[in-house]
């Protein structure tokens, strides 16, 4: 039988550290839904759309083509047959990710995508839609989140470690926007699915949260 666990949440809840963990306990594959969404913002920066357009860039999406491979169980992203990984983690693609994604067609685009991923095998899928749109009758749903504080903490000393300098309110400032994006937009917006187990990692380790998920998923599967 093939399964499914969702997990969803805000930017910065840890969900894909959290989320590869578990699929690597469980020796199945993590699907990365966010890099899709990366991808795509990265097509629509380099053709210097119009992020204040959605008919612009409903127009424009239409022209990039994301597919996935798994390298050594790593997600690699394919934009029209290019590896983009490199270029999926910066600043401003997260940023254009967040208003692009708000995009009903771009939305359309990665839904089948998605979806056939995790009809072909078991996955740890994670994202902001998954429970409630991309993968309703998943076996397990994770819905995993942390205060804005903590959040906005946890991206602070990751940045401070690669040696960037950086401001601890402007984070938090940027993630609070981010989520409002998010929790907001029309269509698919992020959050909790009925079904779906509420998980907030505020004072809990990494270690922790993956052992209650899989606590959860034992119970269930
Ligand atoms: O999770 P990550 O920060 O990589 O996602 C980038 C952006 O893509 C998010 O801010 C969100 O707007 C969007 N996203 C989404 N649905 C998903 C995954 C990501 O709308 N399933």
């Amino acid at each position: 039988m093939i399964y499914n666990i969702a997990i969803d949440g805000p930017a910065g809840a840890g969900k894909s550290t959290i989320a590869k963990k578990v699929a690597g306990e469980l020796s199945c594959v993590y699907v990365d839904t966010g890099a899709m969404y990366r991808a795509m913002a990265l097509y629509l920066l380099r053709r210097n759309v119009n992020r204040e357009n959605p008919d612009e860039i409903g127009e424009a999406c239409q022209g990039a083509e994301i597919s996935i491979e798994y390298k050594n169980g790593e997600q690699i992203v394919l934009l029209n047959g290019e590896n983009v990984n490199p270029f999926l983690r910066k600043e401003e693609v997260g940023n254009m990710a967040s208003v692009s994604s708000a995009n009903p067609r771009v939305r359309e685009k990665l839904l089948d995508l998605q979806r056939k991923l995790a009809a072909s095998m078991n996955v740890v899928m994670d994202g902001r839609d998954i429970g409630t749109t991309i993968l309703p009758n998943a076996e397990v749903k994770i819905y995993l989140t942390a205060s804005s504080f903590t959040r906005a903490k946890r991206r602070y000393l990751e940045l401070q470690e690669k040696g960037l300098c950086c401001d601890l309110e402007e984070i938090r400032k940027d993630i609070e926007e981010r989520d409002s994006r998010d929790m907001n937009r029309e269509i698919s917006p992020l959050k909790q699915a009925e079904d779906a187990v509420l998980v907030d990692s505020s004072e809990m380790t990494i270690e922790e949260v993956v052992k209650r998920i899989l606590q959860i998923f034992h119970e269930k599967v």
